[in-house]
């Protein structure tokens, strides 16, 4: 939710930060802004709303020489704090004009902070919690103790500001100098050689440099073109957590696709075995990081996981397994949900946390009331060292490379992977399988990568049909057990990408209410189990579908090859190879991402970037 980049160094801040804010839309994008600090005192800033393009005009008809400058920043924003348009837009200025900040996170005590500022007669020009910083730091930089220095000037308001943020901070006077500080929301520097970056994500300098450090909680950074300095919000030395990026600048280009999310579809073969390396070792599966003893993960009786979008759907798939695995009962719930119910927690309830970024507001809020009720949290997180793992107890890194596009394909394939590693885990820890059962089903797992690429052959298959129902008023998506999550991730995946209505249902479900719906030539998604692993179950699905076609629905089913029961009931049938039950979600999923896709591109729309959507939310 909002990306925001900084830099300093030999090239003209301009273009590293466009650069960076090219790579950080994903974060946002309904406005954009930029500030260059021209090296002569003089702070120069567009903001434009909309798309980032939008500002790239808009700074071709300003002229770019006039930006001039080797320290700048810049922002691209997902409103909050009122409409996305130029007087909201990012950079927000002091009245002088000589500070310029950019924000991520929301200022939660900013109306009683403009209440202030207004209070002293300072005008404030938009909506924005973001623009008191602005004037705050102007104000405390101008007098006192903290006169003429950034830093302690950024320190000193920080300490008054309550929420979650993260703040680029420049000012015209200090023109080899920018300051960042940060509380529950991201923030990296990256080191170069000559200089020096600030941004939510390292994808926004991974083109100049891959060594990045992770800063800590209530922690301010200084970069300059010679080095970078940490301190605390009280001003004392503190310690960023350096590390080197594993993937290179094509993991975040789209290497010759037309969009990241066709990309990012293809990757799901990679992202699912990079997800499972390492994991399975001598016999033993292994977490990424364990601050519990084995001990605590025997006496667990009980396992939430808690989770949105996405991840959410991911987290229902891994109930089945879980409960199959190791005979304890889980429940799944929606993150935002979770701790205003009060849920029955204690030191052993395992709670996992399921989040592709790791900063998801919902997820984090989760992970902290449970931590207050002594349960144990555990993170599957696909980005390191963000947020929700630092506060985890135990951690599994998906590693499905950057994901992009903001709806999620290759991240949600590689959390369903990775849960399953966590029922391995457990199943482990507990002795509820032995170890030859535990590598069996490790096995099992290491064979889906090579499912999901015959899958993938289904492509041209499914855009075909995706253009044909394309004009569809609405999609319905049945399935059962494991497949009924699928249907879920199908009918997401259409409304975030197509903006259609779409909803998923268990299709035991469908004569309790949902059949209603159904009308001519209505497209049904149906994603079938397989006929030998789950034949009771099949053959209710199968009259299921017979029953919908019965009322004039159009059905497209997902079915295993081979699987000739289904046939005549299907006016489009899609074949999938067949896999052992609780892995059959990670190939089912594939063609309704590219079904969902297609159908986003027939009516004319960004797959990368819905509307009024973000990939990380940062607000709850
Ligand atoms: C947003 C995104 C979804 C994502 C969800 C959870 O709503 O648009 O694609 O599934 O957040 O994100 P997380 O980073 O926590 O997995």
């Amino acid at each position: 939710m909002c990306g925001i980049v900084g830099y300093v160094g030999h090239r003209q801040a301009l273009d590293v930060v466009l650069g960076g804010l090219h790579r950080l839309e994903y974060r946002g994008y309904d406005s954009a802004g930029v500030a260059v600090l021209d090296g002569a005192g003089a702070l120069r800033v567009q903001r434009k709303a909309g798309r980032l393009a939008n500002l790239e005009a808009q700074l071709d008809a300003d002229g770019r020489q006039s930006f001039a400058g080797t320290a700048g920043m810049g922002h691209t924003r997902w409103a909050t704090h009122g409409p996305p348009v130029d007087r909201n837009s990012h950079p927000h200025r002091d009245a002088a004009e000589t500070v310029a900040v950019v924000h991520n996170g929301i200022i939660e005590n900013f109306a009683e902070l403009r209440a202030e500022l207004e209070a002293d007669g300072v005008e404030l020009t938009s909506d924005t919690d973001t623009e008191t910083a602005a004037h705050l730091i102007a104000r405390v930089y101008a007098t006192g103790d903290t006169a003429g220095d950034l830093e302690a000037s950024v320190r000193t308001v920080c300490r008054r500001l309550e929420g979650a943020f993260t703040l680029v901070v420049t000012h015209a006077d200090v023109p080899d100098k920018v300051v960042a500080a940060r509380r529950s929301s991201p923030l990296v520097v990256g080191v170069g050689e000559g200089e020096h970056f600030v941004a939510s994500d390292v994808a926004a300098f991974i083109e100049h440099t891959r060594e990045a450090v992770e800063l800590g909680q209530d922690q301010v950074v200084v970069i300059t073109r010679e080095g970078y300095e940490v301190t605390d919000f009280m001003g004392e030395p503190a310690q960023g957590k350096p590390f080197t990026v594993d993937w290179d600048l094509s993991a975040a280009e789209k290497g010759g696709h037309e969009y990241f999310m066709l990309k990012e579809i293809e990757e799901q073969p990679d992202a699912l075995a990079n997800t499972l390396r390492g994991h399975f070792h001598n016999g033993r599966i292994t977490l990424d990081e364990q601050r519990l003893a084995d001990q605590d993960l025997r006496d667990i009786d009980k396992v939430f996981v808690v989770a949105c979008g996405s991840a959410y759907h991911s987290g229902l798939v891994a109930k089945y397994a879980i409960e199959h695995w190791c005979r304890l009962p889980v429940e799944v719930e929606l993150a935002s949900e979770f701790r205003y119910r009060d849920p029955v927690l204690d030191r052993d309830t395992l709670v996992v946390a399921v989040s592709q970024s790791g900063e998801t507001m919902d997820t984090l809020e989760a992970v902290r009331h449970a931590r207050e009720q002594k349960a144990r949290v555990l993170a599957v997180c696909n980005t390191n060292g963000a947020q929700i793992p630092r506060e985890s107890d135990a951690v599994l890194y998906t590693h499905a490379g950057p994901e992009i596009g903001v709806a999620s394909t290759k991240a949600f394939l590689a959390q369903i992977a990775a849960n399953y590693l966590v029922g391995l885990a457990l199943a482990q820890a507990r002795g509820t399988k032995y170890p030859d059962e535990v590598a069996r089903e490790f096995a099992d797992l290491a064979s889906t990568p090579a499912a999901v690429q015959k899958t993938l052959a289904t492509a041209a298959q499914v855009r075909a049909l995706g253009r044909e129902i394309a004009d569809s008023k609405a999609v319905l998506f049945l399935g059962r057990h494991v497949g009924y999550p699928v249907a879920l991730e199908g009918a997401l995946k259409l409304k975030e990408l197509a903006y259609m209505h779409a909803e998923g249902f268990a299709a035991g479900e469908l004569k309790h209410g949902p059949i209603a719906l159904i009308e001519q030539d209505l497209p049904v998604v149906v994603v079938m189990p397989s006929p030998k692993g789950r034949a009771v179950l099949h053959s209710k699905l199968v009259s299921n579908i017979s029953e919908i076609q019965a009322r004039g629905a159009r059905t497209i089913v997902i079915a295993e090859e081979g699987d000739d029961a289904v046939r005549p009931y299907a006016d489009s049938l899609i074949e999938i190879p067949a896999t052992s039950t609780l892995l059959q979600p990670l190939v089912a999923t594939v063609p309704l991402q590219i079904l969902a896709a297609e159908i986003a591109r027939s009516r004319g729309y960004d797959i990368d970037k819905p509307r009024n959507l973000a990939k990380s939310v940062t607000v709850e």
